[in-house]
Parts: C-alpha cells; structure tokens; sequence
C-alpha cells in the first residue's frame, strides 16, 4: 500500500530501488497516475513506464513557447511508441489579456512568474485535479532548488479541497548521465537540441544552450536568480 499515511516510509524503501522497480510499484498502485513530459531527456521516463504499463497515461503542458525542435520530437515520440498523451493548454482568455496588456516578452522584465503561471501552472491545475498520483522527471542534480527531492511525497501546492495528491519522482536519485546511459542504452530518440548545447529544456524564449562547465539550469531563466528557478510546476521546492 502506498498511501499518504505512509508515504515518509514508501519513500525510504524507494532509496533502494532502481527507477523502474519504484515505477512499477507506483503504477500497480495507482495503474491511472499521469506522467508529465516535458519534451526533453524526460523521454527516458515516459519509454520506462510505457513498458511497464502500456496504457499509461502521459500529458504535455503545451505553453504554445515551445521550440519547433520539441513539437516535433514529442510528436515522434507519441507515434514511435503510440503513447496516449494529452495536450493541455492555457486559457485562451487569460494569455491574450496578458499579450495585450505586456505584449510577448513580458517576463524578461518582469519575471517568468505570471506567464509560467497561465502558460503552465493553471493548466496544470486543472489536470492535476482529476488524478491522484502524479509522476515527474525531476532529478536532484537538476537545480540547487531539487536537492532535496524526494522519491515519493505529498503534493500541496495542486491538490485541491478535501483531495490528497502523491507525486512521485523515480529519477530523484539519478544523475544526468544515468538518464543519459539509459537513453543511449536503449536507443532512444532524443530532442536534437540537446547535440546544440541545450541540456535542460523549456520554453524557447526562456531556454539557451549553455557552455562548458555551466550548470544545466543556467540556460533557464538565465536573467534570474538561480535559487528561484522554479516556474510553479515544482514550486513545492521552494516552499
Ligand atoms: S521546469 O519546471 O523547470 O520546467 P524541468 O524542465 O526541469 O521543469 O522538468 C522537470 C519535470 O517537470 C519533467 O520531467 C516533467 O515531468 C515536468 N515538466 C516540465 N515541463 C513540462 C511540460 N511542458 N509539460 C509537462 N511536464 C513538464
Ligand atoms: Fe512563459 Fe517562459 Fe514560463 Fe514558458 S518558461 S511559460 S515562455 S515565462
């Protein structure tokens, strides 16, 4: 059983375990969770659970600022493995008041956090009302902010009234390479922006290759502090 009244424990025991073998318990368990994908090396998870469950349930938070690079490689990705995934979008209402009013680069000079909060974050609400487990591609090694990311925890920031969400994170403890030994073990198809320089992947106006020895997250949000780069999908981080 894995339920919010055990999940401190759940999470100790997953320390042991490799990502798959954490996925499948997840899964057994909650059999309708919904992974996010976000276009990037993420790909290794989506490919994981496939093969676990065939019928997983994957969703996309399609902000419409995507590069041209991860449409198309989330599209191949979706027929290659004829993965079930749901787009999700924003409120149509909502961005166009906020163009209107800032125009479309508004978050260079005031902060990502209203355009990642009607671009990702509503949406993502939404979704995140109608399930009870949710499982991401996070990493500690991601950001200074994802240190401390746990396997298994308890979701606050999306569940709503009376409702308890879990979220999981079965690539908490793998290193990037680990992410990237599985990809090319398996030979899986990866976003090409990733042979430009591009590590980690956003949006296009908020993502830029990096150089040697930068961090991944400093081609995120590069105008921003880096302790605050988290856009409200994962905000729990900084709470
Ligand atoms: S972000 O919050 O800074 O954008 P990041 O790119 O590191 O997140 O990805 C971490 C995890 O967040 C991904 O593995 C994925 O589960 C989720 N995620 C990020 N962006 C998206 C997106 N556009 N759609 C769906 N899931 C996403
Ligand atoms: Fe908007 Fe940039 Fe956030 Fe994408 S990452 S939703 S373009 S602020």
């Amino acid at each position: 059983m894995i339920n919010a009244s055990n999940i401190a424990e759940i999470n100790e025991q997953f320390q042991n375990l490799e990502p798959r073998h954490i996925l499948q318990e997840v899964l057994n368990e909650y059999p309708h969770a919904a992974i996010s994908f976000s276009g990037a090396e993420d790909v290794a998870l989506v490919v994981m659970a496939k093969k676990i469950r065939p019928d997983i349930r994957v969703f996309t938070l399609d902000t419409g600022r995507l590069h041209p690079e991860t449409y198309r490689f989330i599209e191949l990705v979706r027929e290659q493995y004829a993965l079930d995934i749901e787009f999700l979008y924003p409120d149509t209402e909502a961005v166009q008041a906020l163009t209107r009013e800032k125009g479309l680069f508004s978050f260079y000079r005031d902060g990502h956090e209203q355009c990642c909060g009607i671009r990702k974050t509503e949406p993502l609400r939404r979704k995140l009302a109608s399930v009870d487990a949710w499982i991401t591609g996070q990493r500690k090694d991601q950001s200074p902010t994802r240190t401390n990311v746990p396997i298994a925890q308890i979701d606050t920031s999306f569940a709503g009234p009376g409702k308890t969400l879990l979220k999981f994170n079965p690539f908490a403890n793998w290193r990037s390479k680990d992410v990237w030994d599985y990809i090319r073990m398996f030979e899986l198809p990866y976003n090409p922006l990733h042979d430009r320089g591009f590590i980690s992947i956003g949006c296009e106006p908020c993502t830029k290759a990096v150089g040697p020895n930068q961090h991944e997250r400093e081609g995120r949000w590069w105008w921003e502090e880096a302790t605050a780069k988290e856009c409200g999908l994962h905000a729990l981080n900084i709470e």
